[in-house]
């Protein structure tokens, strides 16, 4: 059977990580969560020490190791063979992804890494810019959209199931924030791809998304 590569892109909250897991459960392809690597980046940075310059970063850069291992409880990323997973999600880190993953260094080297998990499909890939800059010419392009109240009121739960306990109105200034740095910045930003299936989740539950993007993934792969 055709094995294709799904991109799933759009803000912070849109439902792009849980979509893609179940999407790719559901098909038996890999998922990769690709904001997961700008994470361990910007944790690599910030566990440095070294002051915010795209200098140091790029330096940081050429001397760490991103690993991503899919396990029963779902991707762990390692960062110089540690696991990292609960880390790259503290606040901090979220704080400075964006302004991190804005630098080309940082870009050049994420987007290869991730061309070269997902080249020989069977993939589920979320993110900003899979379907703009990675892949391109990816067999199934979906872009999520959420409103902003429903993006914060999903976050704010998942950060309280981690332990990190925010208030609606701190989560939802931090999301514009990352919207607004996300969709400006000069390499790749956040954008639909002219090619990109837009689908709101706004009122939609985890099942209907899924069963939405699955639907569309078997047509092509059935074609
Ligand atoms: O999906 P997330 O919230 O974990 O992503 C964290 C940040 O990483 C996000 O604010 C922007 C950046 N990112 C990116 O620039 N490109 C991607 N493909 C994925 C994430």
């Amino acid at each position: 059977m055709k094995k294709i590569i799904i991109a799933i892109d759009g803000p912070s909250g849109s439902g792009k990580s849980t979509t893609a897991r179940e999407v790719a459960k559901k098909l038996n392809y890999l998922y990769i969560d690709t904001g997961a690597m700008y994470r361990a980046v910007t944790l690599a940075w910030i566990k440095s020490g070294n002051e915010f310059s795209n200098e140091t970063i790029c330096e940081i850069i050429k001397n760490i190791k991103i690993e991503l291992k899919i396990t029963d409880e779902g991707q762990k990323t390692f960062l110089n063979g540690s696991d990292v997973s609960f880390d790259i999600r503290k606040p901090d880190v979220t704080k400075w992804v964006s302004p991190v993953s804005a630098i080309d260094c940082v870009r050049t080297a994420m987007v290869e890494m991730q061309r070269n998990i997902g080249k020989d499909g069977g993939i589920v890939m979320d993110g900003r810019d899979i379907g703009t800059v990675v892949f391109p010419n990816a067999d199934l392009k979906i872009f999520l959209v959420a409103s902003i109240e429903e993006r914060a009121k999903r976050r704010q739960k998942e950060l309280s199931q981690s332990g990190i306990h925010l208030s609606f109105e701190e989560v939802m200034a931090q999301l514009e924030t990352r919207d607004i740095y996300d969709s400006s910045r000069a390499n790749s930003p956040l954008k639909k791809a002219a090619d990109a299936i837009l689908l709101d989740t706004s009122s939609l539950t985890i099942e209907e998304q899924t069963d939405k993007v699955v639907n569309l993934a078997l047509k092509i792969i059935n074609q």
